[in-house]
């Protein structure tokens, strides 16, 4: 049976991260052996580029260039580790993917949306998660939780994407909520603005037939 393409989606410091570390050990002890992995990244080349998207030495990057970058890393990584493992019967628990484009570089930064589906099926042929949990919450929590985050973590832990205004995160926000009113047969949205402990139940909730199909 081939294994389910499972996203992770939603604004820094939604807590996203946190929560598919969480899923994966649910996996994990149900018995099952399950892919964790992230976008940009996921591969060696995948993490070069990420370090090249993320530097903030660039300032300000055409939008077009991101969206180059990101789908340059993303191809790398179909080919190499998801479309692999999902064949192999594992399922497959990616942080972000093609609707983080379409929201950041999208909405955020303005790439018209054509131009972002054409390099779409240029590098994946469209492919799309089959189920995508987007984790919503006010971007003024994000912001503030995703900084403090960093600064526990590192001390200059700020990356290019963080420098943006409020503006630009409302814009994201909006575009995913759109995206998940056009296809809700796909998306499962979470409310993270309250305690981890209601976060996690709504995510175990949104993964309990694979969890169930797993054990
Ligand atoms: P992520 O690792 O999720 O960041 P964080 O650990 O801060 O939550 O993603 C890194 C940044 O890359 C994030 O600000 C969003 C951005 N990004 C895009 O702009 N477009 C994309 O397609 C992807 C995958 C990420």
């Amino acid at each position: 049976m081939k294994g389910q393409f499972v996203t992770f989606e939603g604004l820094d410091g939604s807590g996203k991260s946190t929560h598919l570390q969480t899923a994966g050990g649910w996996f994990r002890d149900a018995g099952c052996e399950v892919v964790v992995t992230r976008e940009p990244g996921g591969t060696p080349l995948g993490r070069a580029i990420r370090g090249v998207f993320l530097d903030t030495q660039w300032e300000r990057v055409d939008g077009r260039v991101e969206t180059l970058l990101i789908f340059a890393s993303r191809r790398q990584h179909l080919c190499e580790i998801i479309e692999p493992a999902l064949d192999t019967g594992r399922h497959v628990l990616c942080d972000r993917f093609t609707d983080s484009t379409l929201v950041y570089q999208g909405l955020g930064r303005g790439v018209d949306r054509g131009v972002i589906e054409q390099i779409d099926q240029l590098a994946t042929g469209g492919r799309r998660p089959d189920r995508t949990l987007l984790f919503d919450l006010p971007p003024e929590l994000a912001q503030s939780r995703g900084q403090s985050l960093k600064r526990a973590a590192e001390p200059n832990g700020i990356d290019r994407l963080d420098s943006e205004d409020l503006a630009f995160y409302e814009r994201v926000r909006d575009g995913y909520l759109e995206l998940a009113a056009a296809e809700p047969e796909r998306f499962a949205i979470i409310d993270s603005s309250g305690e981890i402990a209601d976060t996690e139940r709504q995510v175990r909730q949104a993964l309990a037939d694979l969890l169930a199909g797993a054990a």
